[in-house]
């Protein structure tokens, strides 16, 4: 057998800071349902978002490290955060191809746009980065930008406060300015956002299009597997491939918030230490 059909065989690897990424698995179980998916979250170090990018470097090297233990076959950054500022660094340090969430956002945005005029609402980290900015200035320099943190976002959605009113009294007042700027398109530059969806998208009105990062992201994994001759083969029996779950902390935790944001309960959590890579 040649390398590259062992290779197809292989899990993808994917991680976040913590539960946030399973919204980006959930899209991706969607469009590759046979392939085995081995899954990090750092619940033990969330929250990334208010981190320096030393700190989010150091343990987004740990994590890849982690994933690459499982002979994964591409990995997928889930975090907005990480994706922003560790990312291009560490691509650097490996052969394996990696995807990060903020290309396939930028993309998706830039074609949605009619007015050119996009909003980008993510953690501090990313947001500081200016990475979703930078990089739709890249393809089009034109386009006007606008960047705000939504940090209080990411517990509102861990608590599944998706429908309350104190999130609408807190979307309102974070999104004020995006209202006025007049853009046509918002980009959710955070893992947690999209189950913020309704909410974000009650306040901003249908005239503003919603872009999930994580959504795009999947959508490229998808393409990048049958690009690279990695896509899974079909076995003809349309199984649902195995999917393994690794977190940093307490499994069980991760496990209540879990079902929240894939849609569905999960097994097969582990517990590892991750300061040992
Ligand atoms: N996963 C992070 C992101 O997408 C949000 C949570 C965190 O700050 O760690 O930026």
């Amino acid at each position: 057998m040649s390398d590259t059909a062992n290779k197809n065989r292989a899990p993808i690897g994917i991680f976040d800071s913590g539960v946030g990424g399973l919204t980006v698995a959930r899209h991706l179980y969607k469009l590759l349902p046979e392939e085995d998916v081995v899954y990090f979250g750092d619940v033990g170090r969330t929250p990334y978002g208010g981190r320096s990018k030393e700190i989010i470097t150091r343990f987004t090297r740990q994590d890849i490290a982690f994933l690459l233990e499982h002979d994964v076959k591409l990995i997928i950054c889930a975090c907005n955060s990480a994706s922003s500022v560790a990312l291009d660094e560490l691509v650097k340090e490996h052969t394996i191809k990696m995807l990060g969430v903020i290309q396939p956002g930028v993309e998706a945005a830039v074609k949605r746009t009619g007015n050119g005029r996009i909003g980008v609402i993510g953690t501090n980290a990313t947001i500081g980065s200016n990475a979703y900015a930078s990089r739709i200035h890249l393809i089009d320099p034109k386009i006007k930008v606008f960047s705000l943190a939504c940090p209080l976002f990411v517990p509102l959605a861990e608590e599944g406060y998706i429908d309350k009113e104190a999130t609408y009294l807190i979307a309102r007042d974070y999104l004020k300015t995006m209202h006025e700027v007049g853009i046509d398109t918002l980009v959710l530059g955070c893992t947690h956002y999209p189950l913020l969806k309704q909410v974000i998208s009650d306040v901003m009105g249908d005239k503003v299009a919603l872009i999930d990062s994580g959504e795009e992201t999947a959508r490229v994994a998808h393409d990048t597997l049958i690009g690279t001759g990695l896509l899974r083969p079909s076995d003809g029996t349309e199984s649902t491939g195995e999917r393994r779950y690794f977190v940093s902390d307490v499994p069980e935790k991760f496990e209540h918030v879990a079902r929240k944001f894939l849609g569905e309960p999960i097994n097969k959590i582990t517990r590892v230490d991750i300061s040992g890579y």
